[in-house]
């Protein structure tokens, strides 16, 4: 080895000792799973489920080359990125891009920003990111450093949902019924089911730890439909930060968290050596529709307990909170607060409110699947946003095409009604199919009030919005009320946690503020992706400003073509 190479060596290992790379190949392809005695082919990234972990500095700009070598076609989104001024390497289908097709390529670049902590990459084309999903570590940028003590070492924790079926058949399937779909088979831990569901005591997730170390889990809930309660017997969890942004330490004996959502946590050894304790995670679930209430189980157990290297069963179980138990559920939501004070816009330029329903549609003869025969929808203002399906509404904003899009989604529900009432007048429930945006001026500070309904079935919704982080101004049950103007006194305007997916409440709302200073075509939506598939979606084109700055990249030039 010549010298200079061994010196060029030990700089890329001083650079490096993270894994940090700024390029990454992932190629999509569908490889055999056998899970639960069952096997199929899955959509995964370099044959991994989950996929691979991304590692970056804050501030970084990385390149992911997607190359298509399955039989259908994908996206990629970066959740929680607000990839500045270049929504192009933004990922859902339609929105921003037209899919990459079997056989082709993109290059994503993505633009890492404001985000600090743990954040993640997903599929955003149909069901894919059901299996093709993975978590994205950020570390500070020297001389920048963590505002908690630092972990002895990282633990990823992807939390998931598995079918037996091919999910396309699912997706195909409750699409053409018009009925809900299918109710998973399992849970999964880093994609273990865990010993309590049939074949899969070797298929159980194992974290062996050292007494005395602390370790930092990284945790997203990449389930497709549920929410979940997440806790290990005792051992409390040190919550440091949420959707890639410190928040105050909060300490917690158990956990919930919503498709979308990414927690940083840090564990402390500390417990008797010679035991084994369980890890469980299981649903959160309200109002009366079927769900999969089975429950995943992980084990975490000492170095020193070599004995119990076969896992008894017979170890401490820890207690989850009961599937239904809502105040459970935002107990722990509305603990987080954000680590810093006074960064909220105080000001608003402009309130913006929107219900969000599960709807009904009529069918012919009432043949469909859903309630009555009809057909399950969901709306934000009544509205069920229809995808486009030819070319994205980005390149249609960006080129001036006309015909894709329209620009009239209502700054407020277009029927003022009880919106949390047990019961509703039928002709509430029919939604309006659109595929209907709302503009923004540069620099707007927007609040965005999300009002939950009781049509056809009162639910809670984690809703998401790509390009920006948001403050969490306000949560609260029952109807909004916008004429007593501004509720101060319920709204937290200090510390509010910074996110990017909330949960609203079953018969709730939750209020939310952002300054519209990325401009570009972003896509908001509930993270259940059943929800997603029948409309409860929006988009927002966030205007150019004047300065160069302050306006949309160009395209890449390898942007997927769109055909007719
Ligand atoms: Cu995590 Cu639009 O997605
Ligand atoms: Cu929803």
């Amino acid at each position: 080895m010549s010298h200079s190479f061994f010196h060029f060596f030990l700089i890329s290992l001083f650079l490096y000792k993270n894994c940090i790379a700024h390029r990454y190949t992932f190629t999509v392809r569908e490889v055999p799973y056998t899970k639960l005695c069952s096997t199929k082919t899955i959509l995964t990234v370099n044959s991994q489920f989950p996929g691979p972990v991304i590692k970056v500095h804050k501030g970084d700009t990385i390149y992911v080359n997607v190359r298509n070598r399955a039989s259908e076609n994908i996206t990629m989104h970066w959740h929680g990125v607000e990839q500045p001024r270049n929504p192009w390497s933004d990922g859902p289908e339609y929105i921003t891009q037209c899919p990459i097709r079997p056989g082709s390529d993109f290059m994503y670049k993505v633009i890492f920003s404001i985000e600090d902590t743990t954040v993640w990459w997903h599929a955003h084309s149909s069901w894919t990111r059901a299996t093709v999903h993975g978590l994205i570590f950020v570390y500070p940028r020297p001389p920048e450093s963590l505002p908690f003590p630092k972990a002895d070492h990282e633990v990823p924790l992807v939390l998931g949902e598995w079918w037996k079926r091919d999910v396309r058949e699912v997706v195909e399937e409750f699409i053409r019924t018009g009925g809900a779909p299918n109710v998973s088979d399992a849970l999964t831990i880093n994609g273990h089911p865990g010993f309590l569901y049939p074949c899969s005591k070797s298929d159980t997730f194992h974290l062996k730890v050292e007494k005395g170390k602390t370790y930092r889990i990284r945790m997203v809930n990449a389930a497709m439909n549920l929410i979940l309660f997440f806790a290990i017997a005792n051992h409390s969890l040190t919550v440091v930060a949420a959707d890639g942004h410190y928040i105050k330490p909060l300490k917690a004996t158990y956990i919930t968290i919503s498709p979308g959502e990414t927690l940083d946590m840090l564990l402390q050894a500390d417990q008797n050596p010679k035991r084994i304790y369980y890890m469980a995670a299981r649903a959160y679930q309200t109002g009366n529709i079927a769900f999969d209430n089975s429950t995943t189980i992980g084990i975490l157990s000492y170095f020193s307990s070599h004995k119990a290297k076969t896992p008894s069963f017979s170890g401490y179980y820890p207690t989850l909170p009961f599937y239904n138990d809502t105040s459970a559920a935002f107990g722990f939501f509305t603990k987080i607060k954000s680590l810093y004070s006074g960064q909220v816009p105080v000001q608003i330029s402009r309130r913006i409110i929107t219900t969000i329903s599960i709807n009904l549609r009529m069918c012919p003869q009432n043949s469909c699947e859903g309630p009555n025969g009809s057909r399950l929808a969901a709306s934000m203002n009544n509205i069920s946003f229809v995808t486009p399906s030819h070319m994205d509404i980005l390149k249609a904003y960006y080129y001036h095409i006309k015909g894709v899009y329209g620009t009239r989604f209502p700054e407020f529900p277009p029927l003022f009604f009880n919106f949390t009432a047990e019961n509703q007048p039928l002709f509430l429930e029919t939604p309006r199919l659109a595929t209907e945006v709302k503009v923004i001026e540069f620099g707007q500070v927007v609040e965005l009030v999300i009002q939950g309904t009781s049509l056809v079935n009162a639910l809670d919704h984690p809703m998401h919005l790509h390009g920006f982080s948001f403050f969490v101004v306000g949560v609260g049950f029952g109807n909004f009320n916008i004429s007593e103007g501004e509720p101060s006194s319920l709204y937290n305007l200090v510390d509010p946690p910074y996110k990017n997916t909330m949960t609203v409440p079953i018969n709730g709302w939750i209020a939310i503020r952002f300054q519209a200073n990325n401009p570009g075509v972003w896509f908001m939506h509930c993270h259940l992706d059943r929800h997603q598939t029948w409309g409860m979606n929006v988009v927002f084109i966030v205007k150019n400003g004047r300065e160069p700055n302050q306006q949309i990249l160009p395209p890449p030039d390898d942007l997927p073509p769109c055909y007719e």
